[in-house]
């Protein structure tokens, strides 16, 4: 049994020859918010790719509410809590935003998508004003939004995103933060995959640093902005 809401217990990832990740461990208790930072290629998508059985770890555990959910196909994996929002977006640029939210409940039903629809419009207005708009008409920062909404449409009780703030101005970028602060308020975990180490330090409670697929560090969000390593590497030396 594990206590912790997701942990990752020595998993080691592989692209056919080429490792990965190597013996990751990390965990991400419930109402956390807890970030995952490093350079390009460090291996944070696969890591969250990973956790939704896509490589596959070859070795370690990954438990959820305690269980294990290693080997489970991907879809069982989404039924049971965890939703992605992934690198680049990948909403559906011919459907409207509202059809993108109805796509969003795929691994719970159509049961409350009225009631979650409202919802998502009223913490995001602009798809609101937008909801017959084709999602690849929106500008980057909306686009974000909706695919943060769309995954928040599964009811998950955590919420794993990849680089949010990816190739936003810096006044979306500020807002995407707020709003991860919302959700985590509605009762969200959240993991946070950011290469923005200086934003997502400063939103966490925890964070772990990766290094070419191992975790070199891990600490508490203000303890690792005040890390010199950390300044060094990933907030400019400042
Ligand atoms: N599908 C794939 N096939 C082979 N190698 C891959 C594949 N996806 C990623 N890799 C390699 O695995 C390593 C980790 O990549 P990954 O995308 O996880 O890094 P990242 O930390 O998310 O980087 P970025 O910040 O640029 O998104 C890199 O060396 C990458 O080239
Ligand atoms: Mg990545």
């Amino acid at each position: 049994m594990s206590e912790h809401l997701l942990e990752v217990r020595g998993i080691d990832a592989y692209y056919g020859p080429i490792q990965a990740l190597r013996e990751v461990s990390l965990h991400v208790d419930k109402g956390e918010i807890v970030t995952l930072i490093g350079a390009n290629g460090a291996g944070k998508t696969t890591l969250l790719n990973t956790l939704f059985g896509n490589p596959r770890a070859l070795v370690g555990h990954i438990l959820f509410r305690g269980e294990e959910i290693t080997r489970l196909p991907t879809y069982q994996i989404a039924k049971r809590g965890l939703a992605l929002v992934p690198e680049g977006r990948h909403i559906f640029p011919g459907m409207t935003v509202e059809e993108n939210l109805v796509m969003g409940t795929i691994p719970v039903g159509m049961e409350h998508a009225d009631e979650d629809r409202q919802a998502m419009f009223e913490l995001f207005p602009r798809l609101e004003e937008r909801r017959d708009q084709r999602a690849g008409t929106l500008s980057g920062g909306e686009q974000q939004m909706l695919a943060i909404a769309r995954a928040l449409m599964a009811r998950p009780e955590m919420i794993l995103l990849d680089e949010p703030s990816l190739g936003l101005a810096p006044l979306v970028v500020k807002r995407i933060f707020e709003v991860l602060r919302e959700i985590a308020g509605l009762g969200k975990t959240i993991f946070l995959v950011e290469q923005n180490a200086n934003h997502a330090l400063k939103l966490a409670d925890r964070g772990y640093v990766l290094v070419n697929g191992v975790i070199e560090l891990q600490g508490s969000g203000k303890e690792l902005l005040g890390n010199p390593q950390v300044r060094q590497a990933y907030l400019g030396g400042h």
